[in-house]
């Protein structure tokens, strides 16, 4: 099969700071990719930069919450300004925060909401203006099995990564016909800091490592022009953890 190459492909990533967006962004430099970094912590985002940079790659680290409209469409303008163009747009930012809905914090679901679904919105919006101009371009989504499987106490996390994969449906049927791609990568149980500080989880040994869902959503972004993939599972040997 003919695969894209990814040199000097433009890449953005959301939540590159660490776990599965790091590892994404570390994978996209390898293969030669101009990567654009984006989370809220500077030094950490930087820290990943450097090692991309530091391995031979190209990578640009943006200070940026992907919930915020002003500072969404900042980051888009500056990855066009230096680069000239955006190819692929990664959406891998996201919180999780857990609790029954009769006991959940307002505050708490707004978080949730906004950093998995209101985030996904708001960057493929700004970054589909120079996708449809150039009538090229490809953006993956990385939502979960929360998307389609319930569990107790995971109300907003559901309902953020449900609507985010209604939204990534709706957009791939949008913007088909204009030659830009949408893609769901829906992985399970990852062994991430997104687990940190929650006194019940899974058997992390037993969990996906960020690096097999990165691995995924290269392979997403390498298939030939002619296909489109869009939805791909990615779940630990042992399924629903
Ligand atoms: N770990 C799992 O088991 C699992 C399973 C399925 C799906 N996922 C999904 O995979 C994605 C990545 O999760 P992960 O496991 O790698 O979690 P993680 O280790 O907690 O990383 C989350 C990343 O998102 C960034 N982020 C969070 N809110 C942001 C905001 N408002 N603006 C910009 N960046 C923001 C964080 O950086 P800053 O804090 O520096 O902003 C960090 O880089 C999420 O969408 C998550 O829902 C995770």
């Amino acid at each position: 099969m003919d695969e894209q190459t990814l040199r000097n492909q433009v890449v953005i990533v959301t939540g590159a700071s660490r776990g599965i967006g790091a590892e994404t962004a570390i994978a996209f430099g390898n293969a030669g990719a101009r990567v654009i970094l984006a989370a809220r912590t500077t030094s950490d985002v930087e820290a990943v930069a450097r090692r991309i940079r530091e391995n031979g790659g190209e990578a640009l680290a943006v200070t940026v919450d992907v919930t915020q409209s002003k500072q969404v469409e900042r980051l888009v303008c500056s990855a066009v300004e230096h680069h000239g163009q955006i190819d692929i747009l990664v959406n891998n930012a996201g919180q999780g925060k857990f609790g029954k809905v009769a006991e959940f914090e307002l505050a708490s679901w707004s978080t949730v909401i906004e950093s998995n679904l209101t985030s996904l919105f708001l960057c493929s919006k700004y970054v589909l203006e120079p996708m449809l101009s150039r009538k090229s371009g490809q953006i993956i989504n990385v939502l979960s099995v929360a998307a389609t499987t319930s569990f107790s106490a995971t109300g907003a996390y559901c309902a953020a990564k449900a609507g985010a994969l209604a939204l990534t449906r709706v957009l791939s049927e949008e913007v088909r016909k204009e030659n830009i791609r949408v893609t769901a990568v829906i992985p399970g149980a990852t062994h991430t800091s997104f687990w940190d500080g929650m006194d019940q989880h899974p058997d992390f040994d037993q969990m996906l490592k960020p690096s097999h869902v990165a691995e995924a959503i290269l392979s997403v972004a390498k298939q030939p022009l002619g296909m489109v993939v869009e939805e791909i599972k990615v779940a630990p040997p042992l399924g629903i953890l």
